[in-house]
């Protein structure tokens, strides 16, 4: 039996390990591909740590829920979602149905670092809510990987005003000067907070929510008790718990507004409608990335543990391209 490299996760709680695991074989209905990059995610670390709500619990198991692979035909793909198999190994079984092309002289670094955070908000806006071009987003959690590109994402697909809200006033300032019609600053001083969200945030027709928890519950009520026209639909879709997995909401809030909250993430959408082919080519282009950093496979222990800067992304190499 021929063996190939992989990342391993051999106990819940501990990183995963460099580790030689049998080659796959193809079948009827999947194909034998390489993989060239596998971007460490928040979520990847949760399915990998037996806590997401997507993880098997079996183990061992080869961590990795995406990536950017080779195929047999030498044409590059990007693979993804849950349920398949791990990516972080040096070959992996795709079904070619669901393989999305990646143009030849695209970065796969760059690639698989950005598509699970540009896909976050590309879904929601595309899929979970009847967002129209013109309409105004709020980002709240623009800071992190995934929210910095949903600014991008809403004006790429058309958002008339973006605002952006976050606790890294170095990197709002940033997301201003790349374009955000207005920032709110996530301060320790909630009311400064609140009044900054009604300031910038009070008629927004769509929030994309990646913290969940005490933010979200300030945000909703500045938003909610600051809003002029209570008829106007206010989709709010929660994305991400960075800030906690619960908020408790005053059944007030959803007879006094048009409020609507909704979930986007794997599970709540059909990535088959998504338009991702739209987005690949986006992201190839270099118009929604995020920066990759690049590690070799066998660093994978020390990469788990690696806390990446604003903007970056951790990408696993299992093969040099
Ligand atoms: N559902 C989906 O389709 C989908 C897809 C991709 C990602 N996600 C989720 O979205 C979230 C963000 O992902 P990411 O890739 O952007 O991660 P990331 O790059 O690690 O960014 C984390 C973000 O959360 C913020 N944050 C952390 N703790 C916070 C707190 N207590 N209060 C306020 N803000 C806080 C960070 O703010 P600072 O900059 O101030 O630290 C940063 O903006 C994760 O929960 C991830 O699982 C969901």
């Amino acid at each position: 039996m021929t063996h190939i490299n992989a990342a391993l996760v051999e106990s819940f709680g501990e990183p995963p390990r460099y580790r030689s695991i049998p080659a796959p074989q193809a079948d009827a209905r999947r194909e034998v591909a390489e993989v060239l990059a596998v971007g460490i995610h928040p979520v990847t670390r949760g399915v990998a740590s037996g806590r997401h709500y997507a993880s098997s619990g079996a183990l061992p198991v080869v961590p990795g829920i995406d990536g950017v692979v080779r195929r047999a035909d030498g044409s590059l793909a990007y693979v993804g979602g849950l349920g398949g198999g791990g990516t972080m190994a040096e070959r992996i079984l795709i079904d070619p149905r669901s393989a999305i092309p990646v143009p030849s002289g695209a970065d796969p670094a760059t690639v698989a670092a950005s598509m699970n955070p540009a896909m976050s908000s590309w879904v929601a806006l595309r899929g979970r809510v009847p967002f129209r071009a013109g309409q105004s987003v709020l980002v709240i959690g623009a800071t992190g990987a995934a929210g910095s590109i949903a600014v991008k994402t809403a004006r790429h697909l058309g958002a008339g005003r973006v605002v952006a809200a976050g606790r890294n006033r170095q990197r709002l300032e940033q997301l201003a000067a790349d374009g955000a019609d207005a920032i709110v600053e996530l301060s320790p001083d909630d009311d400064a907070t609140a009044a900054a969200f009604a300031a910038a945030a009070a008629e927004v027709d769509v929030v994309l929510d990646y913290v969940w928890g005490a933010p979200t519950e300030l945000a909703m009520r500045a938003i909610l008790g600051a809003r002029t026209d209570h008829a106007r639909l206010l989709d709010w879709v929660h994305i991400g718990s960075t800030a906690g997995p619960t908020i408790t909401l005053d059944g007030s809030g959803l007879r006094s507004n048009a409020l609507r909250i909704s979930g986007s993430g794997f599970g709540s959408i059909d990535l088959r409608q998504a338009g991702l082919p739209e987005l690949v080519a986006a992201v190839a282009s270099g118009a929604l990335t995020v920066r990759p950093r690049p590690v070799p496979l066998e660093t994978i222990e020390q990469a788990w543990g690696h806390e990446d800067a604003p903007g970056e992304r951790t990408v696993v190499i299992p093969t040099s391209a």
